[in-house]
């Protein structure tokens, strides 16, 4: 019931109290407030067309292309009403549009930056994690989740090594995890308006561009910031790291903290961690090791290896979005001083202080959001469910599959970058004028859909890069991947 227009409640009903009266108009409100509130027919009518929509998409999925141009046209007229819209209708938006328009990221055609698929398991969990709404911040709001979070990150931790006094957080996504390990760095060595200027942080121009977006979200625009070449491989050059920490010491400034990279966006390459942690355990500097891309491969024996020296970083960034082949939204920092991780986070406040008082760590204490979805979730759930050896299987598939693809487009007369370290494959189509040439292939590609790359520029030149990484890619993407670079080669004037 609504009052006429002009009268409040209050008017239409004279001889009641106030208090009737506001009890009244709360009534008249939660009738209305109720729609937010499904019943169990509605639920199951809604969860089933969505459940069938995802069902139909990935059965699909192997006949869609990778990468579709198009409009957006129905989305952009859609407006924001006071009224309902039908389900069918909306979905329908999201399927023409936006499940349809630009790269397909569950794809397993797609090679382009780093791509990872999605697995289903995660989308359950995170429907479950919605639902059921539990707050992921605290332990005493919801202890099973933070135990949940928490037994993720010292799964992680294992992994790299870490030892037990190691803690970490389930971020967003690798900018905020290495955002958090910096900052955690910048805390822990008090970097601070007095003595930024003489502070040193080392990086090969392959770091990733979320670390100089760290260093300046974090007020560091000040600090010294040196470019470590890199070796044939792309790998930073250790010898020529130590001769800048050298240097940089001479002259009274501080080494403060060095940034390797354990797979590059680039190449995949793995800058050498044994050596860096030697030289910055010498000059005392703080050791970070992004991997957001190449962490999972840690998993894997024959790549393990590759890795050694991880172990003695004092932070590290993996992907569970990435080499775990999660939705995206789950990015993971390890610290493995897990105190300077929580000092470099803690603050308190009088309207949280019945959360205080319990001995499991809580996520909004070792990061830097306090309401946050409850990612673990979407880790624990795919994790249990299928167990590791299905991830470790996927990404062992992938590394052949990325040795395959260098060998195949090696023979048909391609120039590639180095031999693939983990699974990114560089390749342009040789002779003169190869920019032009490959950025027309990429063009072509793109434009034919069934598969996709994306391009770098490394020491000026321009190279096409296949990175292998979503689960759902397999032999048969991969030798679509060649077929189509055959057919369209032919074309490139
Ligand atoms: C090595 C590396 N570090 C960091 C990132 C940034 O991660 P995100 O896109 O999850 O923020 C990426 C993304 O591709 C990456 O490859």
């Amino acid at each position: 019931m609504t009052p006429e227009p002009g009268k409040s409640f209050n008017d239409s009903q004279q001889n009641s109290s106030p208090t009737e009266d506001i009890i009244r108009q709360i009534s008249e409100l939660e009738k209305v407030s109720l729609n937010l509130e499904p019943d169990v027919a509605f639920r199951n009518e809604i969860s089933t067309k969505a459940s069938s929509y995802v069902n139909d998409y990935l059965d699909s999925l192997a006949n869609m292309k990778a990468y579709v141009d198009g409009e957006c046209a129905h989305l952009k007229s859609l407006k924001v009403g006071d009224n309902p819209k039908q389900f069918d209708d909306l979905l329908a938006i999201l399927k023409d549009e936006v499940n349809r328009v630009g790269i397909n990221s569950s794809s397993g055609a797609g090679f382009a930056y780093v791509p990872s698929g999605g697995i289903w398991a995660s989308s359950v969990a995170d429907m479950l994690a919605a639902a059921t709404n539990r707050y992921a911040g605290v332990y005493f709001s919801s202890p099973g989740a933070v135990i949940i979070e928490n037994q993720m990150i010292r799964w992680l931790s294992s992994i790299a090594g870490y030892p037990q006094t190691a803690h970490g957080n389930l971020t967003s996504g690798g900018s905020i995890a290495n955002l958090t390990a910096i900052q955690t760095a910048r805390d822990k060595y008090r970097i601070d308006s007095t003595n930024v200027k003489k502070a040193v942080i080392y990086f090969t121009g392959h770091a990733h561009h979320c670390i100089h977006k760290a260093v300046h979200i974090l007020g560091l625009d000040e600090i010294i910031q040196r470019t470590v070449r890199m070796d044939s491989e792309f790998r930073m050059d250790s010898d020529n790291l130590e001769e800048m920490m050298l240097r940089d010491v001479e002259e009274g400034l501080h080494p403060f903290l060095v940034v390797a990279t354990a797979g590059t966006t680039d190449t995949g390459a793995i800058d050498p961690l044994e050596k860096i942690a030697d030289l910055c355990e010498k000059f005392g500097a703080w050791f970070h090791v992004d991997a957001a891309y190449g962490g999972f491969f840690m998993l894997l024996e024959e790549t393990g290896k590759k890795f050694k020296g991880v172990e003695r970083s004092d932070s590290l960034v993996m992907d569970p979005h990435k080499g775990m082949f999660l939705p995206f939204g789950v990015g993971a920092v390890l610290v493995r001083d897990g105190k300077a991780l929580l000092e470099s986070n803690l603050e308190r406040a009088s309207y949280m202080q019945d959360a205080l008082g319990y001995d499991e760590i809580s996520p909004a204490d070792s990061g830097i959001e306090l309401t946050r979805h409850f990612r673990g979730l979407r880790m624990w759930l795919p994790l249990h469910l299928h167990g590791v050896n299905a991830f470790r299987t996927n990404l062992r598939e992938k590394l052949l599959l990325a040795r395959y693809f260098y060998g195949e487009i090696k023979d048909m007369g391609f120039e590639t970058g180095p031999e693939p370290e983990l699974s990114i494959v560089l390749f342009r189509y040789p002779g003169n004028d190869k920019e032009r040439v490959n950025k027309q292939l990429l063009d072509l590609i793109r434009v034919d859909g069934r598969v996709l790359f994306s391009s770098t520029t490394i020491n000026g030149e321009f190279w096409i890069r296949c990175a292998i990484m979503s689960f759902r890619s397999h032999l048969r993407e991969v030798r679509l991947a060649l077929d189509v670079i055959r057919e369209n080669v032919k074309k490139v004037r």
